[in-house]
């Protein structure tokens, strides 16, 4: 026989009062979780009190059986007022928090807007390939054989002088940034049969500062035709139609005399613009001319049998104009607000 334990009242006010604390301090269902497995559960000193009733000696189990029970319900009650507060504080947290605004504006993913030059050397290729033209292309870091020497070119041209042209080192790879597009007429005489009608939209470098009109990274569209037969009527008759496909049937071309050393004769390519914003006028817009005999004859064509026109327009300008750029480094800074003023083309 074991001895009889007492079991006092202090004893079980002392196991009470630390389980209420607990439980009046739990916070949420983690905590109340500790205060259940501490306060409440087998071991717990309310536990271990209620085991000891079996040894409490007869006369006195009664009693004792009734302050532990009391002791239990009390301490019991306490959780599961505590419980069913914190659940309900829970729920409505996460009610809250998990609440959907059916009248919220979504976040909308932007899309991002063609680049007006882009746009616009597509639809000049259009015009062309409409008229059964094919794309030509070359690359933008060019041989200045391409560049220079094949499109007669002086060694002493003053093109070829360190203000205008980015070398590439070393300088006896002779690679160059293309200062125009005319290096592709080459390409494509030397890749392809006659005859021959290709449209070359391309990215050119020059040495220029970038200011409202100019700048060092630019897009020009080269066209070049070599067929029998080829005269200055058709170069006119081609570029009047180019020029009234992009700004309507008001416009024409204007040749003026000039010089290039890779067209004979050559002119500066102006182009009577009837929408222009502050007015119809005439507008320089680039080069053109018969394609020089020893261009040809660079490209192995006989100038006797073949003959040819070409012309070289500049982009940016195009874009100044016909759309009312006031600055060129608008064109060049990639602010999305600018090309999507041009549309969201995609
Ligand atoms: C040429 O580049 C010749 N290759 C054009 C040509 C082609 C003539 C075929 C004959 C036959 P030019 O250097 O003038 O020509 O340039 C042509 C156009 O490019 C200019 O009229 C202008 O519109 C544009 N351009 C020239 N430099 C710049 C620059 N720094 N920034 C923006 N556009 C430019
Ligand atoms: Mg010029």
């Amino acid at each position: 026989m074991s001895d009889p334990t007492e079991i006092s009242e202090s004893d079980v006010q002392a196991v009470v009062d630390s389980a209420l604390a607990a439980v009046s301090a739990a916070t949420d269902s983690a905590s109340l979780k500790k205060v259940r497995a501490e306060h409440l559960a087998e071991a717990s000193p309310l536990a271990r009190l209620n085991a000891s009733l079996r040894d409490v000696p007869n006369d006195q189990k009664a009693a004792a059986g009734k302050l532990v029970g009391q002791a239990r319900a009390r301490v019991n009650q306490a959780f599961e007022a505590k419980e069913q507060e914190i659940t309900v504080a829970e729920n409505a947290r996460r009610l809250a928090e998990e609440a959907v605004d059916v009248t919220a504006v979504p976040t909308r993913w932007q899309a991002g807007a063609r680049h007006p030059l882009s746009l616009l050397q597509e639809r000049v290729t259009d015009v062309f390939v409409g008229m059964g033209w094919e794309v030509a292309e070359g690359p933008e870091l060019e041989s200045e054989w391409f560049n220079f020497d094949a499109l007669n070119f002086d060694e002493d041209h003053p093109a070829r002088a360190m203000q205008d042209t980015f070398f590439v080192e070393p300088t006896n790879s002779h690679l160059v940034l293309r200062t125009h597009t005319s290096p592709v007429q080459l390409r494509a005489l030397l890749g392809n049969d006659l005859p021959l009608y290709r449209i070359a939209p391309g990215r050119v470098y020059r040495t220029d500062e970038l200011d409202a009109t100019h700048t060092p990274v630019f897009h020009q569209i080269e066209g070049i035709a070599v067929d029998k037969g080829l005269t200055m009527a058709h170069l006119r008759g081609t570029l009047d139609h180019f020029v009234q496909a992009m700004f309507g049937d008001g416009a024409k071309v204007r040749l003026r005399p000039n010089y290039f050393p890779f067209t004979e004769p050559s002119a500066e390519l102006d182009l009577w613009h009837p929408t222009f914003k502050e007015g119809p006028r005439w507008i320089e817009w680039g080069g053109c001319g018969m394609v020089n005999p020893n261009v040809l004859r660079s490209a192995g064509i006989d100038p006797d049998e073949y003959t040819g026109f070409a012309f070289g327009v500049g982009v940016e300008r195009a874009l100044m104009f016909r759309n009312d750029v006031q600055d060129m480094r608008d064109m060049v800074e990639g602010d999305v607000r600018f090309s999507q003023q041009f549309g969201m083309v995609v």
